[in-house]
């Protein structure tokens, strides 16, 4: 018999159903899900909006070439337009977070002419060859190489470091608002707002990963909308589709057009199921106001978690914005996590040190205030087992 090969620790739980904020195992466990399918699930688990979509749609055509017309393509068009600025005259569905990125910086190289491609320490773009190439964390990247050439990284939130490595030989910045499986780490205002400047100066693009930060997880549609800026080539995935694996590449006209047939493709992108998981997510996020949500809540999680736990010798920070939140711990997470889990609360780690929260938008104040008691009473648990060992 087959067994498969896993890349993430396997967490020992069989997982049966889901629904909502909530997952049950086998043994009919019920968890309350910060973890999310590392974010997916942002619009809770089989949104019913969503699921009636999709259904709709099996009941239509699963799969159609986008060399074919499909009503189903014009309908997520539409409701997409309502969501991102009108500088972005196209999209482009592909399967995964580290596709959308792949093809990014091939529109990055081909639209400038130019090669060079800047990213930062600690980012996480994906594990595809050129999203890799753009990951700034050795650990993915050790025995691969030789990566992609002339991809170069800088210092996360350093100012000086952009303005030293952005000019005039560089296609484009690759940037992550809120860094994710980086450890949660936001970016200045500052740093931002000189990215956007350096690039506009030597006719750099920007591109702006927001397949984790993106769909209303930070509080706003975009995180980049925290900052002011617009990016050349937006990059959204994990929540857009509810669920349904895809991710979007969103691009400015002068992009498009300099892209010719046969310059990317890909035999799922853009199918009729992907389309009506979008649709109905992006219609999910506009009528419950789901960004709204996600500030409202997130704001109450995170000061509570900081009233509670800020105090503990085992705290080192409490950041995040909206509904993606981490604890950076003085161990690394893997005891809380664990603990977690046997108290009925599924979280992630981020970094190395770093506990992740990427809970649903729909958790309520009793979700809010439960999942803070059970990661103050396992931050206490793996404080004394630190103290009596
Ligand atoms: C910011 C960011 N970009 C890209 C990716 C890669 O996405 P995928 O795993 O869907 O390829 C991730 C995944 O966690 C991510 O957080």
């Amino acid at each position: 018999m087959l067994k498969y090969l896993k890349f993430y620790k396997d967490r020992d739980v069989i997982i049966k159903k889901a629904r909502d904020q909530y997952v049950w195992d086998v043994n009919d466990t019920k968890y309350l899900d910060f973890h999310t399918g590392h974010g997916v699930a942002f619009l809770g688990h089989r949104n019913p909006h969503v699921v009636n979509s999709l259904i709709n749609q099996l009941n239509k055509i699963m799969t159609l070439s986008t060399s074919f017309r499909a009503k189903i393509r014009e309908e997520m068009l539409e409701l997409l337009s309502k969501i991102v600025p009108s500088e972005f005259e196209y999209v482009t569905l592909l399967n995964s977070g580290s596709e959308a990125v792949d093809f990014a910086l091939k529109i990055a190289r081909k639209a400038a002419g130019r090669k060079k491609i800047i990213y930062f320490h600690n980012s996480f773009h994906g594990r595809t060859f050129g999203a890799l190439s753009v990951t700034g964390n050795p650990r993915y990247r050790r025995g691969f190489e030789p990566l992609v050439p002339e991809t170069l990284s800088v210092k996360y939130n350093d100012v000086d470091g952009v303005e030293r490595v952005v000019d005039e030989n560089t296609a484009a910045v690759i940037l992550e608002l809120i860094q994710g499986e980086g450890g949660i780490n936001i970016a200045s205002l500052d740093f931002v707002k000189v990215i956007k400047q350096r690039c506009m100066e030597v006719g750099a693009l920007l591109i702006i990963d927001e397949v984790q930060t993106g769909f209303g997880r930070t509080g706003k549609i975009w995180a980049f909308q925290h900052y002011n800026i617009l990016p050349d080539i937006l990059i959204s995935g994990k929540a857009i589709g509810g669920g349904f694996p895809v991710s979007a590449v969103f691009l400015h006209g002068f992009l498009a057009n300099k892209l010719d047939p046969g310059d990317h493709g890909s035999t799922y992108g853009g199918n009729p199921l992907a389309c009506a998981a979008v649709k109905a997510s992006t219609e999910v996020l506009i009528d419950k106001n789901v960004p709204e949500q996600a500030k409202v809540k997130g704001a109450k999680l995170l000061s509570m978690l900081k009233k509670r736990l800020s105090d503990s010798r085992l705290i080192r920070d409490i950041r995040g914005l909206g509904l993606m939140i981490g604890i950076e711990l003085r161990t690394k997470p893997q005891n809380i996590i664990r603990c977690a889990q046997d108290n009925g609360l599924l979280i992630l780690k981020a970094g190395l040190t770093v506990a992740r929260l990427l809970p649903p938008y729909l958790i309520n104040d009793e979700d809010i205030s439960w999942g803070v008691e059970v990661l103050d009473r396992c931050i206490n648990e793996e404080l004394s087992s630190k103290i009596t060992n």
